[in-house]
């Protein structure tokens, strides 16, 4: 069985999301993959790899430039479609999620890669059984009016997919003393250990 797990923060150790997630991959043993987004300068999307997405220009038609994006969408996905279990950690910035974050959704949830739409329903192309969420935040609480972030993911897997969701925020990472923070973060590992 496969993890894939996506990290959003541009810290290394001073990082909590990574913290709560590297513990999960430890005690997971399954094959990892493990993409960091602040080493993948994602490109974004232009107007003809926005294009060939809906399938008005070929690829052969496409530049240099937008080709590499078509390239690095279709690795994505393809990793995606390897995975039986997704790892999400990463950081709310500005009350929502990263910009590398947002730039690989932009990539991944792809109309008849990850997901189709027959009739006018929506279907899912992607297979993957459990997924993780860990959030941190530095004072906004998860599922409060100024949380624009886990609904965000949740809407967004939920268009390629529908799997069981897993959530665990630590909150106030900036505020807490380190006694406090290790003492959430261990609150948070039994949470995890129990599911
Ligand atoms: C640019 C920037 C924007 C941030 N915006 C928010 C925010 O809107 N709400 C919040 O609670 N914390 C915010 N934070 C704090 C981070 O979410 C917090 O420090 C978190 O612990 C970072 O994740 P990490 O520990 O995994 O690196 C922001 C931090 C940065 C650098």
């Amino acid at each position: 069985m496969n993890n894939l797990y996506i990290t959003a923060s541009a810290r290394n150790k001073r990082s909590k999301s990574k913290d709560i997630g590297n513990y999960l991959i430890e005690n997971i043993k399954w094959k990892t993959k493990h993409i960091n987004l602040s080493d993948q300068n994602i490109p974004y999307l232009q107007k003809d790899s926005i294009a060939h997405m809906y399938n008005f220009k070929d690829y052969s038609k496409l530049s240099k430039k937008d080709k590499k994006i078509i390239n690095q969408s279709n690795k994505y996905i393809k990793q995606l479609n390897k995975a039986d279990r997704l790892i999400i950690a990463t950081p709310m910035r500005n009350f929502g999620m990263p910009a590398t974050l947002k730039a690989w959704f932009d990539l991944v949830v792809r109309v008849n890669k990850t997901f189709e739409i027959v009739d006018g329903q929506y279907k899912w192309l992607l297979d993957i059984k459990q997924t993780y969420i860990l959030i941190a935040t530095w004072a906004v609480n998860i599922n409060s009016k100024s949380d624009y972030l886990s609904g965000q993911i949740k809407s967004l897997l939920n268009l390629m997919w529908l799997s069981n969701i897993n959530i665990y925020s630590i909150e106030g990472t900036n505020i807490l003393n380190q006694n406090e923070l290790n003492e959430k973060l261990q609150q948070i590992k039994k949470q995890i250990d129990k599911n």
